[in-house]
């Protein structure tokens, strides 16, 4: 009898935590679709704001300046739907096209993609490393990391990419920039999840990046996770498992200095 009582209780208690679970998962649904709905609506509003003051005037330099504003509107209003069908993408079965990549081309094109741009860019280690990787959204990931490196550094600031070798493959995006508060270290990974640090600089972020890094990351077997230190910078990095029939043969790579870590 106590057996079966146990038995229940321990069914029951099973039975509770997969609804708490549930709930949860549909709360963040929730909230992922208001957040989506209003980050949609701002620049909607905004853009039919100066459409009515284009249609209404007739002077040709503010007709300019409202048309500018209409077309930055849409392009915000086109960066976020390609993003958001991006991530809904992820759960399709091809998603990805795989083949086996080396690592270290990826990072040089994304460095000489973003060179123009004034920081001390820096290749660090680049183990020899080949990843079953679809290279365009590899590309895509590595080159939403670098724009949030550049978006929280100036000029002066060094920017390192670099690609180590071990029992997986860690391609690491570090700066010297502001860094993340601690206590916003576990939320940067969900969807419109913007720290307060850069929502109060900067309106320009949609919150969508690194979501997109981790579905990427996710999507290859993998995982991202971050380093970071206020007022002395961030290391993000992808870490991908090594493409099937490669040896490990791992090289040694310098101890890095230690930082409060999340993993998501
Ligand atoms: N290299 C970095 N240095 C400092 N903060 C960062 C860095 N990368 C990401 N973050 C923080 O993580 C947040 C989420 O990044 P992301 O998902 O790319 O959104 P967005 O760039 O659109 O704000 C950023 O708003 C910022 O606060
Ligand atoms: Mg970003």
């Amino acid at each position: 009898m106590v057996w079966h009582a146990r038995r229940r209780l321990s069914v029951m208690e099973q039975m509770k935590r997969v609804s708490d679970a549930n709930l949860r998962l549909l709360e963040r649904e929730r909230r992922f679709i208001q957040n989506a709905s209003h980050e949609l609506r701002t620049p909607i509003t905004v853009a039919i704001g100066h459409a009515e003051l284009l249609q209404r005037s007739s002077d040709p330099t503010r007709m300019a300046a409202d048309a500018r504003v209409v077309l930055d509107e849409l392009m915000r209003l086109r960066r976020l739907s390609d993003r958001l069908l991006l991530l809904a993408a992820a759960d399709d079965p091809d998603f990805l096209h795989k083949k086996p990549i080396e690592v270290e081309p990826v990072l040089v094109s994304a460095l000489q993609r973003w060179s123009p741009t004034p920081r001390q860019w820096r290749l660090g280690t680049t183990d020899e490393a080949m990843v079953d990787a679809d290279a365009d959204r590899l590309a895509l990931a590595i080159d939403a990391l670098v724009e949030n490196a550049v978006k929280h550094t100036t000029p002066d600031d060094w920017i390192e990419l670099s690609v180590r070798r071990n029992h997986k493959v860690e391609i690491t995006v570090a700066d010297s920039g502001t860094g993340i508060e601690r206590g916003d270290l576990d939320r940067i990974f969900e969807r419109f999840a913007r720290s307060d640090i850069s929502r109060a600089r900067d309106s320009e972020g949609l919150g969508l990046g690194l979501p997109i890094v981790k579905t990427i990351a996710e999507a290859h077997g993998g995982t991202l996770s971050v380093r970071s230190d206020v007022g002395k910078g961030t290391e993000l990095t992808i870490s991908l498992p090594l493409a099937v029939g490669v040896g490990e043969g791992a090289k040694g790579s310098p101890t890095p200095t230690p930082m409060p870590t999340h993993s998501g």
